[in-house]
Order: C-alpha cells, then structure tokens, then sequence
C-alpha cells in the first residue's frame, strides 16, 4: 500500500496509473465499518483503490470538535492495509488550501437547512474540499455514505452542476448491533451516552409521528437540532451531551426501516 502525503508526488502516482480504473473514498480518518464497507464496494469493482485522510478543519463549525476529533493514523492505515487499499493520501492543510480558504463552493438552497441551518458554512467546507479532493485524485468512482444523506446529496448536485466526471456511489449506513449509526464521533460518547444513543434510530424508525418522535427523543435526554424529511428520508439530528448525532431512514423502503443494515 502506497502512503502519500503531497500532491506532488500523488500527481506522479496519478500518471502511473493513467490507464486503470480508480475508485475513491474520501475521510477523515479514525475509520470504522461504515468506512470500511465504503472500501470495500471499491475494492470488489476489481479497481484500484484510493483514500484520503484528511480531518478538513474548514467543515467544522465548532473548533472544540476539531480539536476533539480523534486521530488514530496507525491503527488506519493497519485496517486499510488488511481492506486491500492501493495508496492512502494524507495531505496537509497547506497541500489542500495553498492559499487559504479564500476560494470556495456554495450551494445556495439545501446547503442552508437541515444541519446547515445549525452549521454555519459546513457544507461550503465540505463541499470545497471533496471538489479539490475529486480534483486532485481524478477517479472515476467515488464512495459515500447515506449516513450523511444531506452530505450525499449535496455532493451527488455539485458533481451534476459542474458536471465533473465521475460517478458518486452511495453506501447504506452500517449501524452497530443496538442499531446506533457507526460514527467516529461514537468513541466521544460516556458509557452511560453511549447506553442512551441507539433511542435515536428505534425512534425514528417507529411508527410514532414525527411530533411524537421529538418528544420521545427529549425525554431519553437527547437535544434535537432538526427532525425532518428530505427526499423520502427521515432526518435528525441530535445532541447527547456534547456530542452531536446524525441518522437517517428511508421510509419509502419498510425492509430496510425494520431491519436496517447492521455490520
Ligand atoms: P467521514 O465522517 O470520515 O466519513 C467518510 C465517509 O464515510 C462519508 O462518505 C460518510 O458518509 C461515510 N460513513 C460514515 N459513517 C458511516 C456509516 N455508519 N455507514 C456508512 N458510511 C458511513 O464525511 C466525511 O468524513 C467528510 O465530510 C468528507 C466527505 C471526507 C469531507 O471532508
């Protein structure tokens, strides 16, 4: 497995590899199954394999969360070794924004609501580092999670608007036994969080009405953000203590609401 960690010798990899098919994954690291089952689609494509690891400081609203985010760089390139990636890119800051964040993607509607509303210019950060990302690495498959359906589709939009050349893939959700939503922020939450946490996908995977939802989520102890549906998509977002939780459920597909995608 190739370990790169500039652009210049990432270009030089890149035009080694000119004539093979290219699947990427991008991340911030401290990587579970729901990462790894996103590797693993492109590994089985018979490609070469591609991931970034780079914890993108412009997305994070909140710079208790950035600094909070857990870093664990040994243990991730031990699991991706054992998942069959070709080469991990693992930028810098200066690699990534050579000027600053001075230049940026906007999306001017969905980017606005839903956990934008409560993130101010999350998705400008997000959107600005996949392009550069998709850019750079120049595959022709890109994976990413429904765990992050806002995230998605925002993503799937901007590859359409600026008709960039490649295929986004989504992966479902892997969820833990309890159903919990794997998540790196997952390792942040106390025991006693962490007990609590799973009431958010039993909740909005019952039959309750999204009204009787909130006040279900409030009574375990949970701070809603938003509780709402975008493209046949039940979506919250929720505090347990510090820690923020995302989650989604298709509610045009009963098999998967019931059993969801366990790991
Ligand atoms: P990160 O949170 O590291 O997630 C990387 C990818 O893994 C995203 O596409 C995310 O949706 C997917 N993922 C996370 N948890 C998952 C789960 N439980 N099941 C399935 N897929 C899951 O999302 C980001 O990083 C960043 O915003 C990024 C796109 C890398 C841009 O900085």
């Amino acid at each position: 497995m190739k370990v790169i960690r500039n652009i210049e010798d990432f270009n030089h990899y890149r035009n080694t590899i000119d004539k093979q098919q290219i699947g990427f994954i991008p991340t911030m690291g401290a990587l579970h199954a729901g990462h790894l089952s996103l590797i693993k689609k492109s590994v089985d494509d018979y490609q070469l394999t591609v991931v970034s690891i780079f914890v993108n400081s412009t997305q994070f609203d909140n710079k208790n969360d950035l600094n909070n985010y857990p870093n664990l760089l040994d243990d991730d390139l031990d699991k991706l070794k054992s998942a069959g990636v070709d080469c991990v890119f693992l930028p810098s800051f200066n690699h990534i924004y050579p000027n600053g964040y001075n230049y940026s993607v906007t999306e001017r509607k969905l980017s606005k609501s839903f956990c934008g509303a409560h993130r101010d210019g999350h998705f400008d950060g997000v959107l600005t580092v996949v392009m550069k990302l998709l850019n750079i690495v120049q595959p022709h498959k890109a994976y990413f999670g429904e765990k992050d359906f806002q995230q998605l589709t925002l993503i799937k939009q901007m590859v359409n608007a600026f008709f960039m050349p490649v295929e986004i893939i989504a992966g479902a959700t892997i969820r833990e036994q309890d159903g919990l939503a794997m998540s790196s922020r997952n390792l942040k939450l106390t025991i006693e969080e962490r007990k609590i946490a799973p009431e958010l996908y039993q909740t909005i995977n019952s039959d309750l009405s999204i009204e009787q939802m909130k006040i279900q989520l409030v009574n375990y102890g949970f701070k809603v953000d938003y509780l709402e549906i975008l493209d046949n998509h039940l979506l919250v977002a929720a505090y347990l203590g510090s820690v923020r939780l995302i989650d989604n459920v298709d509610i045009k597909n009963p098999e998967q609401k019931i059993m969801g995608k366990v790991a």
